[in-house]
Protein backbone atom coordinates (compact mmCIF):
# COMPACT_ATOMS: atom_id res chain seq x y z
CA UNK A 1 0.00 0.00 0.00
CA UNK A 2 1.26 3.56 -0.73
CA UNK A 3 2.58 5.77 2.47
CA UNK A 4 -0.82 8.44 2.69
CA UNK A 5 2.08 11.36 2.24
CA UNK A 6 4.43 9.86 -0.36
CA UNK A 7 4.98 11.86 -3.43
CA UNK A 8 4.53 10.66 -7.01
CA UNK A 9 6.11 12.27 -9.89
CA UNK A 10 4.25 12.09 -13.19
CA UNK A 11 5.54 13.76 -16.30
CA UNK A 12 8.49 15.15 -14.60
CA UNK A 13 6.16 16.99 -11.81
CA UNK A 14 5.93 16.13 -8.06
CA UNK A 15 2.04 15.91 -6.95
CA UNK A 16 1.17 15.48 -3.41
CA UNK A 17 -1.94 13.39 -2.86
CA UNK A 18 -4.71 15.49 -0.89
CA UNK A 19 -4.37 13.97 2.62
CA UNK A 20 -6.86 11.45 3.99
CA UNK A 21 -9.67 12.98 5.89
CA UNK A 22 -7.92 10.32 8.41
CA UNK A 23 -5.06 12.46 8.86
CA UNK A 24 -6.98 16.43 8.87
CA UNK A 25 -7.54 16.64 5.13
CA UNK A 26 -10.70 17.90 3.75
CA UNK A 27 -13.81 15.19 3.70
CA UNK A 28 -14.37 14.02 0.50
CA UNK A 29 -18.26 13.88 1.25
CA UNK A 30 -19.05 15.81 4.17
CA UNK A 31 -22.88 16.27 3.31
CA UNK A 32 -25.02 15.42 0.71
CA UNK A 33 -26.63 18.41 -1.34
CA UNK A 34 -29.60 15.96 -1.99
CA UNK A 35 -32.57 17.32 0.30
CA UNK A 36 -33.78 14.25 1.80
CA UNK A 37 -37.48 12.99 1.25
CA UNK A 38 -38.86 10.67 4.04
CA UNK A 39 -39.17 7.19 3.12
CA UNK A 40 -42.22 7.26 5.23
CA UNK A 41 -44.35 10.96 5.73
CA UNK A 42 -47.25 12.55 5.93
CA UNK A 43 -49.05 11.16 3.14
CA UNK A 44 -48.80 7.70 4.59
CA UNK A 45 -50.06 8.99 7.75
CA UNK A 46 -53.37 10.60 5.57
CA UNK A 47 -53.26 6.74 4.24
CA UNK A 48 -54.53 5.64 7.24
CA UNK A 49 -56.74 8.28 8.00
CA UNK A 50 -58.71 7.04 5.02
CA UNK A 51 -58.24 3.28 6.21
CA UNK A 52 -60.04 4.25 9.53
CA UNK A 53 -62.54 5.76 7.65
CA UNK A 54 -62.63 9.56 8.70
CA UNK A 55 -64.47 11.83 5.71
CA UNK A 56 -62.60 13.58 2.86
CA UNK A 57 -63.22 16.95 4.96
CA UNK A 58 -61.90 15.72 8.03
CA UNK A 59 -58.93 14.17 5.77
CA UNK A 60 -58.62 17.95 4.00
CA UNK A 61 -58.30 19.52 8.12
CA UNK A 62 -55.88 16.81 9.30
CA UNK A 63 -53.81 17.57 6.47
CA UNK A 64 -53.78 21.40 6.99
CA UNK A 65 -52.85 20.33 10.51
CA UNK A 66 -49.92 17.80 9.64
CA UNK A 67 -48.44 18.98 6.49
CA UNK A 68 -45.39 20.58 8.28
CA UNK A 69 -45.26 18.22 10.71
CA UNK A 70 -41.72 18.21 12.53
CA UNK A 71 -40.85 14.63 11.31
CA UNK A 72 -37.69 13.01 11.43
CA UNK A 73 -35.70 13.63 8.29
CA UNK A 74 -36.32 10.07 7.14
CA UNK A 75 -39.68 9.85 8.46
CA UNK A 76 -41.04 7.40 10.97
CA UNK A 77 -39.36 3.63 11.28
CA UNK A 78 -42.70 1.86 11.25
CA UNK A 79 -40.90 -1.48 11.98
CA UNK A 80 -39.52 -3.06 15.44
CA UNK A 81 -36.30 -2.37 16.14
CA UNK A 82 -34.34 -2.58 19.47
CA UNK A 83 -31.99 0.17 20.58
CA UNK A 84 -34.31 3.28 18.72
CA UNK A 85 -34.41 6.53 20.37
CA UNK A 86 -38.53 6.22 21.79
CA UNK A 87 -39.69 2.83 23.15
CA UNK A 88 -41.27 1.14 20.32
CA UNK A 89 -44.85 0.72 20.48
CA UNK A 90 -44.25 -3.27 20.40
CA UNK A 91 -42.30 -2.83 23.69
CA UNK A 92 -45.77 -0.63 25.05
CA UNK A 93 -48.13 -3.49 23.72
CA UNK A 94 -46.10 -6.08 25.92
CA UNK A 95 -45.57 -4.49 29.13
CA UNK A 96 -49.63 -4.01 28.81
CA UNK A 97 -49.86 -7.82 28.25
CA UNK A 98 -47.31 -8.55 30.72
CA UNK A 99 -49.48 -6.04 33.57
CA UNK A 100 -52.94 -7.39 32.10
CA UNK A 101 -52.50 -11.03 32.07
CA UNK A 102 -50.19 -11.06 35.10
CA UNK A 103 -46.63 -13.02 33.21
CA UNK A 104 -43.25 -11.92 33.80
CA UNK A 105 -42.78 -12.05 30.26
CA UNK A 106 -44.68 -11.34 27.08
CA UNK A 107 -43.88 -11.20 23.23
CA UNK A 108 -46.31 -9.78 20.85
CA UNK A 109 -46.48 -11.74 16.81
CA UNK A 110 -48.15 -10.53 13.99
CA UNK A 111 -50.93 -12.98 14.61
CA UNK A 112 -52.55 -15.12 17.22
CA UNK A 113 -51.90 -18.17 14.81
CA UNK A 114 -47.70 -16.73 15.11
CA UNK A 115 -48.10 -16.68 18.76
CA UNK A 116 -49.10 -20.42 19.17
CA UNK A 117 -46.89 -21.75 16.93
CA UNK A 118 -44.09 -20.04 19.11
CA UNK A 119 -45.70 -21.51 21.78
CA UNK A 120 -45.47 -25.26 20.37
CA UNK A 121 -42.15 -24.67 19.09
CA UNK A 122 -41.23 -23.85 22.62
CA UNK A 123 -42.44 -26.45 24.63
CA UNK A 124 -40.80 -29.26 21.77
CA UNK A 125 -43.65 -29.65 19.62
CA UNK A 126 -42.32 -31.30 16.49
CA UNK A 127 -42.09 -34.80 14.64
CA UNK A 128 -43.05 -37.58 16.42
CA UNK A 129 -44.50 -35.79 18.73
CA UNK A 130 -48.03 -35.13 20.15
CA UNK A 131 -49.73 -32.17 21.78
CA UNK A 132 -53.67 -32.51 22.66
CA UNK A 133 -56.16 -29.80 21.72
CA UNK A 134 -59.78 -29.68 22.31
CA UNK A 135 -62.53 -30.82 19.69
CA UNK A 136 -64.34 -27.31 19.76
CA UNK A 137 -62.07 -24.22 19.49
CA UNK A 138 -60.32 -23.20 16.53
CA UNK A 139 -58.42 -25.15 13.77
CA UNK A 140 -55.22 -22.95 14.59
CA UNK A 141 -54.68 -24.73 18.30
CA UNK A 142 -54.22 -28.25 16.09
CA UNK A 143 -52.39 -26.53 13.07
CA UNK A 144 -50.60 -24.87 14.77
CA UNK A 145 -48.98 -28.51 16.26
CA UNK A 146 -48.91 -29.74 12.81
CA UNK A 147 -46.82 -26.88 11.72
CA UNK A 148 -44.21 -27.85 14.18
CA UNK A 149 -44.16 -31.23 12.69
CA UNK A 150 -46.23 -32.89 15.63
CA UNK A 151 -49.98 -34.68 15.40
CA UNK A 152 -52.44 -33.01 17.00
CA UNK A 153 -54.85 -35.09 19.06
CA UNK A 154 -58.10 -34.61 19.73
CA UNK A 155 -59.60 -34.46 23.43
CA UNK A 156 -63.36 -34.90 23.88
CA UNK A 157 -65.47 -31.32 25.83
CA UNK A 158 -67.93 -31.37 28.32
CA UNK A 159 -70.97 -28.96 28.70
CA UNK A 160 -68.70 -26.16 29.15
CA UNK A 161 -67.73 -27.17 25.99
CA UNK A 162 -64.53 -26.90 26.93
CA UNK A 163 -61.51 -29.97 26.91
CA UNK A 164 -62.89 -32.33 29.58
CA UNK A 165 -59.97 -33.19 32.00
CA UNK A 166 -62.00 -36.68 32.76
CA UNK A 167 -61.00 -37.77 28.90
CA UNK A 168 -57.36 -36.23 28.87
CA UNK A 169 -55.25 -38.72 31.15
CA UNK A 170 -55.89 -41.85 28.80
CA UNK A 171 -55.00 -39.20 25.96
CA UNK A 172 -51.27 -38.97 27.24
CA UNK A 173 -48.49 -40.64 25.80
CA UNK A 174 -44.67 -41.10 26.19
CA UNK A 175 -45.12 -38.77 22.37
CA UNK A 176 -47.43 -36.21 23.78
CA UNK A 177 -45.08 -32.86 24.82
CA UNK A 178 -48.07 -31.09 25.41
CA UNK A 179 -51.84 -29.49 26.28
CA UNK A 180 -53.68 -26.76 24.45
CA UNK A 181 -56.75 -26.09 26.14
CA UNK A 182 -58.72 -23.54 24.61
CA UNK A 183 -60.63 -20.55 26.55
CA UNK A 184 -63.06 -20.59 23.79
CA UNK A 185 -66.01 -17.73 23.62
CA UNK A 186 -64.94 -15.51 26.68
CA UNK A 187 -65.49 -19.16 28.83
CA UNK A 188 -63.13 -20.22 30.58
CA UNK A 189 -61.32 -23.90 30.78
CA UNK A 190 -61.34 -26.34 33.87
CA UNK A 191 -57.68 -25.20 34.66
CA UNK A 192 -57.28 -26.88 38.21
CA UNK A 193 -57.92 -30.40 36.93
CA UNK A 194 -56.03 -29.77 33.43
CA UNK A 195 -52.91 -28.60 35.49
CA UNK A 196 -53.14 -31.03 37.71
CA UNK A 197 -53.08 -33.63 35.11
CA UNK A 198 -50.47 -32.00 33.05
CA UNK A 199 -48.08 -31.20 36.35
CA UNK A 200 -48.01 -35.08 37.38
CA UNK A 201 -47.90 -36.49 33.59
CA UNK A 202 -45.28 -34.24 32.92
CA UNK A 203 -46.45 -32.16 29.82
CA UNK A 204 -46.52 -28.71 29.07
CA UNK A 205 -50.18 -26.44 29.39
CA UNK A 206 -50.49 -23.97 26.46
CA UNK A 207 -53.45 -21.85 27.06
CA UNK A 208 -55.10 -20.76 23.73
CA UNK A 209 -56.92 -17.51 24.98
CA UNK A 210 -57.35 -15.98 21.62
CA UNK A 211 -61.21 -15.51 21.81
CA UNK A 212 -61.16 -15.08 25.70
CA UNK A 213 -58.52 -11.81 27.00
CA UNK A 214 -59.21 -10.61 30.16
CA UNK A 215 -60.78 -13.87 31.24
CA UNK A 216 -59.64 -15.82 34.52
CA UNK A 217 -60.02 -18.52 36.53
CA UNK A 218 -60.40 -18.38 40.23
CA UNK A 219 -59.29 -15.25 39.97
CA UNK A 220 -55.99 -15.55 37.76
CA UNK A 221 -55.68 -14.31 34.17
CA UNK A 222 -56.12 -16.73 31.82
CA UNK A 223 -52.63 -17.33 29.96
CA UNK A 224 -50.60 -16.92 33.51
CA UNK A 225 -51.99 -20.11 34.41
CA UNK A 226 -50.37 -22.75 32.39
CA UNK A 227 -46.34 -22.38 31.12
CA UNK A 228 -47.57 -20.35 28.40
CA UNK A 229 -50.74 -18.87 26.70
CA UNK A 230 -51.20 -17.15 23.52
CA UNK A 231 -53.47 -14.34 22.43
CA UNK A 232 -55.37 -13.30 19.15
CA UNK A 233 -55.55 -9.07 19.42
CA UNK A 234 -57.12 -8.60 15.81
CA UNK A 235 -59.80 -7.44 14.47
CA UNK A 236 -62.77 -10.48 15.02
CA UNK A 237 -61.34 -10.62 18.89
CA UNK A 238 -63.10 -8.08 21.63
CA UNK A 239 -60.03 -6.11 21.57
CA UNK A 240 -57.57 -5.96 18.09
CA UNK A 241 -57.78 -3.69 15.45
CA UNK A 242 -56.06 -5.92 12.51
CA UNK A 243 -54.26 -8.64 12.93
CA UNK A 244 -51.88 -9.20 16.29
CA UNK A 245 -50.81 -11.80 18.85
CA UNK A 246 -49.39 -11.83 21.73
CA UNK A 247 -47.83 -14.68 24.10
CA UNK A 248 -46.97 -14.44 27.62
CA UNK A 249 -45.20 -16.88 29.91
CA UNK A 250 -43.76 -17.22 33.28
CA UNK A 251 -40.47 -19.12 32.31
CA UNK A 252 -37.57 -17.47 30.81
CA UNK A 253 -36.50 -20.41 28.41
CA UNK A 254 -39.88 -20.92 27.11
CA UNK A 255 -39.84 -17.10 26.50
CA UNK A 256 -36.54 -17.14 24.49
CA UNK A 257 -37.47 -20.30 22.44
CA UNK A 258 -40.68 -18.58 21.63
CA UNK A 259 -38.68 -15.45 20.77
CA UNK A 260 -36.51 -16.92 18.77
CA UNK A 261 -39.48 -18.67 16.47
CA UNK A 262 -41.10 -15.22 16.20
CA UNK A 263 -38.12 -13.55 15.40
CA UNK A 264 -35.28 -15.19 14.09
CA UNK A 265 -33.56 -12.43 12.84
CA UNK A 266 -32.03 -12.23 16.77
CA UNK A 267 -33.20 -8.94 17.23
CA UNK A 268 -34.99 -9.82 20.64
CA UNK A 269 -31.85 -10.44 22.20
CA UNK A 270 -29.60 -8.75 24.63
CA UNK A 271 -26.65 -9.02 22.31
CA UNK A 272 -28.18 -9.85 18.56
CA UNK A 273 -25.38 -11.95 16.64
CA UNK A 274 -23.83 -13.55 20.00
CA UNK A 275 -22.97 -17.28 20.02
CA UNK A 276 -25.57 -19.34 21.62
CA UNK A 277 -25.70 -19.05 24.98
CA UNK A 278 -27.15 -22.29 26.18
CA UNK A 279 -28.05 -25.34 23.95
CA UNK A 280 -31.70 -25.18 22.18
CA UNK A 281 -31.67 -21.30 22.72
CA UNK A 282 -31.11 -20.94 18.48
CA UNK A 283 -32.75 -22.53 15.54
CA UNK A 284 -34.33 -21.81 12.40
CA UNK A 285 -37.73 -19.29 12.97
CA UNK A 286 -39.60 -16.97 11.50
CA UNK A 287 -40.67 -13.43 11.48
CA UNK A 288 -43.67 -13.42 12.80
CA UNK A 289 -42.62 -9.78 14.27
CA UNK A 290 -45.64 -7.50 14.76
CA UNK A 291 -45.54 -4.13 12.61
CA UNK A 292 -45.05 -1.22 14.87
CA UNK A 293 -48.83 0.17 13.59
CA UNK A 294 -50.77 -2.59 14.39
CA UNK A 295 -48.75 -2.72 18.23
CA UNK A 296 -49.79 1.32 18.37
CA UNK A 297 -53.55 0.56 17.66
CA UNK A 298 -53.30 -2.98 19.98
CA UNK A 299 -51.91 -0.36 23.15
CA UNK A 300 -54.78 1.75 23.09
CA UNK A 301 -56.87 -1.74 22.39
CA UNK A 302 -55.28 -2.90 25.70
CA UNK A 303 -55.89 0.19 27.69
CA UNK A 304 -59.45 -0.22 27.03
CA UNK A 305 -59.62 -3.95 27.54
CA UNK A 306 -60.72 -3.69 31.31
CA UNK A 307 -63.94 -1.75 30.72
CA UNK A 308 -64.53 -3.95 27.04
CA UNK A 309 -64.73 -7.02 29.80
CA UNK A 310 -66.43 -5.08 32.93
CA UNK A 311 -69.27 -3.84 30.12
CA UNK A 312 -69.85 -7.94 29.10
CA UNK A 313 -70.30 -8.85 32.50
CA UNK A 314 -72.38 -6.71 33.41
CA UNK A 315 -74.56 -7.36 30.62
CA UNK A 316 -74.69 -11.07 31.00
CA UNK A 317 -74.87 -10.54 34.50
CA UNK A 318 -78.30 -8.79 34.19
CA UNK A 319 -79.59 -11.04 31.14
CA UNK A 320 -78.92 -14.64 32.33
CA UNK A 321 -80.19 -13.22 36.24
CA UNK A 322 -83.69 -13.26 34.75
CA UNK A 323 -83.85 -15.72 32.68
CA UNK A 324 -86.11 -19.11 33.62
CA UNK A 325 -85.15 -22.92 33.77
CA UNK A 326 -86.69 -24.85 31.45
CA UNK A 327 -86.48 -28.59 31.35
CA UNK A 328 -85.46 -29.27 27.70
CA UNK A 329 -83.06 -26.42 27.71
CA UNK A 330 -79.41 -27.16 29.27
CA UNK A 331 -76.89 -24.27 29.93
CA UNK A 332 -73.51 -23.87 28.44
CA UNK A 333 -71.35 -25.02 31.78
CA UNK A 334 -69.29 -22.64 33.59
CA UNK A 335 -65.87 -23.49 34.68
CA UNK A 336 -65.63 -20.16 36.48
CA UNK A 337 -68.78 -18.01 36.00
CA UNK A 338 -67.01 -14.64 37.95
CA UNK A 339 -63.99 -15.33 35.50
CA UNK A 340 -66.01 -16.01 32.58
CA UNK A 341 -66.52 -12.83 29.47
CA UNK A 342 -70.21 -13.54 29.00
CA UNK A 343 -70.03 -12.16 24.98
CA UNK A 344 -71.87 -14.70 24.24
CA UNK A 345 -74.78 -17.03 25.69
CA UNK A 346 -75.05 -20.77 24.75
CA UNK A 347 -77.52 -23.48 25.33
CA UNK A 348 -78.15 -26.96 24.32
CA UNK A 349 -82.03 -27.49 23.71
CA UNK A 350 -82.56 -31.47 23.53
CA UNK A 351 -83.06 -31.92 19.93
CA UNK A 352 -81.40 -30.28 17.05
CA UNK A 353 -85.26 -29.42 15.71
CA UNK A 354 -85.91 -27.98 18.87
CA UNK A 355 -82.79 -26.04 18.84
CA UNK A 356 -83.21 -24.73 15.04
CA UNK A 357 -87.08 -23.98 15.93
CA UNK A 358 -85.79 -21.24 18.78
CA UNK A 359 -83.35 -19.99 16.74
CA UNK A 360 -85.33 -18.98 14.14
CA UNK A 361 -88.24 -17.50 16.75
CA UNK A 362 -85.24 -15.53 18.54
CA UNK A 363 -84.06 -14.36 15.25
CA UNK A 364 -87.89 -13.40 15.04
CA UNK A 365 -88.06 -11.22 17.93
CA UNK A 366 -84.65 -9.40 17.03
CA UNK A 367 -82.20 -11.56 19.72
CA UNK A 368 -78.78 -12.52 17.34
CA UNK A 369 -79.00 -16.42 18.17
CA UNK A 370 -76.79 -18.45 15.93
CA UNK A 371 -77.88 -22.29 15.31
CA UNK A 372 -76.13 -24.89 12.98
CA UNK A 373 -77.64 -28.69 13.15
CA UNK A 374 -76.54 -31.53 11.68
CA UNK A 375 -75.57 -31.30 8.40
CA UNK A 376 -74.73 -27.55 8.31
CA UNK A 377 -71.73 -26.22 6.26
CA UNK A 378 -68.04 -27.16 7.96
CA UNK A 379 -67.26 -24.64 10.47
CA UNK A 380 -63.48 -25.05 11.62
CA UNK A 381 -64.72 -24.18 15.37
CA UNK A 382 -65.44 -28.39 15.69
CA UNK A 383 -62.64 -31.16 15.02
CA UNK A 384 -64.74 -32.96 12.48
CA UNK A 385 -64.57 -30.02 10.20
CA UNK A 386 -60.86 -29.19 10.26
CA UNK A 387 -60.16 -30.13 6.89
CA UNK A 388 -56.66 -29.26 6.75
CA UNK A 389 -56.07 -31.66 9.29
CA UNK A 390 -57.31 -34.02 8.11
CA UNK A 391 -54.83 -35.35 5.04
CA UNK A 392 -52.15 -36.06 7.53
CA UNK A 393 -53.95 -36.49 10.73
CA UNK A 394 -57.13 -38.36 9.82
CA UNK A 395 -57.06 -41.09 12.40
CA UNK A 396 -56.91 -38.23 15.50
CA UNK A 397 -59.82 -36.38 13.76
CA UNK A 398 -62.41 -38.76 13.16
CA UNK A 399 -65.57 -37.44 14.58
CA UNK A 400 -67.00 -40.50 16.98
CA UNK A 401 -63.43 -39.91 18.62
CA UNK A 402 -64.93 -36.98 20.31
CA UNK A 403 -68.94 -37.94 20.12
CA UNK A 404 -69.99 -35.02 22.75
CA UNK A 405 -68.36 -32.54 21.07
CA UNK A 406 -70.27 -33.17 17.86
CA UNK A 407 -73.69 -33.99 19.21
CA UNK A 408 -73.53 -30.32 21.76
CA UNK A 409 -72.33 -28.31 18.87
CA UNK A 410 -75.28 -29.44 16.23
CA UNK A 411 -77.60 -28.77 18.97
CA UNK A 412 -75.99 -25.54 20.39
CA UNK A 413 -78.45 -22.46 20.33
CA UNK A 414 -75.44 -19.14 20.62
CA UNK A 415 -77.00 -15.83 21.32
CA UNK A 416 -74.55 -12.81 21.19
CA UNK A 417 -74.78 -10.47 23.83
CA UNK A 418 -73.93 -6.27 23.24
CA UNK A 419 -71.49 -5.08 25.84
CA UNK A 420 -72.77 -1.18 24.72
CA UNK A 421 -76.66 -2.63 26.15
CA UNK A 422 -78.51 -0.53 28.37
CA UNK A 423 -80.01 -2.35 31.33
CA UNK A 424 -83.41 -1.40 29.15
CA UNK A 425 -81.98 -3.74 26.53
CA UNK A 426 -80.71 -6.43 28.51
CA UNK A 427 -84.11 -6.88 30.02
CA UNK A 428 -85.51 -6.98 26.51
CA UNK A 429 -83.33 -9.50 25.55
CA UNK A 430 -83.76 -11.45 29.20
CA UNK A 431 -87.83 -11.21 28.62
CA UNK A 432 -87.57 -12.16 24.56
CA UNK A 433 -85.39 -15.25 25.48
CA UNK A 434 -87.60 -16.38 28.41
CA UNK A 435 -91.20 -15.58 25.76
CA UNK A 436 -89.01 -18.08 23.30
CA UNK A 437 -88.06 -20.71 25.45
CA UNK A 438 -91.74 -20.56 27.29
CA UNK A 439 -93.46 -21.20 23.83
CA UNK A 440 -91.40 -24.29 23.22
CA UNK A 441 -90.62 -25.79 26.40
CA UNK A 442 -91.80 -26.77 29.83
CA UNK A 443 -90.70 -24.75 32.72
CA UNK A 444 -88.87 -26.33 35.95
C1 LIG B 1 -59.19 -20.17 19.55
C2 LIG B 1 -58.36 -19.46 18.51
N1 LIG B 1 -57.06 -19.72 18.45
C3 LIG B 1 -56.27 -19.10 17.56
C4 LIG B 1 -56.78 -18.19 16.66
C5 LIG B 1 -55.87 -17.59 15.64
O1 LIG B 1 -55.69 -16.21 15.83
P1 LIG B 1 -55.28 -15.28 14.60
O2 LIG B 1 -56.47 -15.16 13.71
O3 LIG B 1 -54.92 -13.97 15.24
O4 LIG B 1 -54.15 -15.91 13.92
C6 LIG B 1 -58.14 -17.90 16.67
C7 LIG B 1 -58.72 -16.96 15.71
O5 LIG B 1 -59.89 -17.00 15.39
C8 LIG B 1 -58.97 -18.55 17.63
O6 LIG B 1 -60.27 -18.32 17.69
Amino acid sequence: MPSATRSTTTNDRTETPPALALHGGPKAFPAARGKPCPKVGVEEFLMLAERFGFSPEARKRLDAAVRDADLPPNGPHLGRYHGSAKPPMGERFEDLAREKFGAKYARCASSGTGALHAAMIAVGAGPGREVICPATGFLATGMTAALAGAAPVFCDVDESLQLDPSKLDALITPRTVAVAPTHHWGTVADMGAILEIARRRGIKVIEDCAQAPGASWRGRPVGSIGDLGCFSISCYKIIGGGEGGMLVTNDERLYERASQLIEAGGLWRPDRFAPERYPGELFVGTNYRLSELEAAVNVVQMRKLEGVVARHRAVHARITSRLKVFREIRRQKSNDPAGDIGYQFRCFPQTTDLGRRIADALRAEGIRAAFRGAGAKPDWHVHRDMFPLFANYAENCRAERCPVAADLYDRCVNISFDQWWTPEDCDAVADGMNKVFAAYCAKE
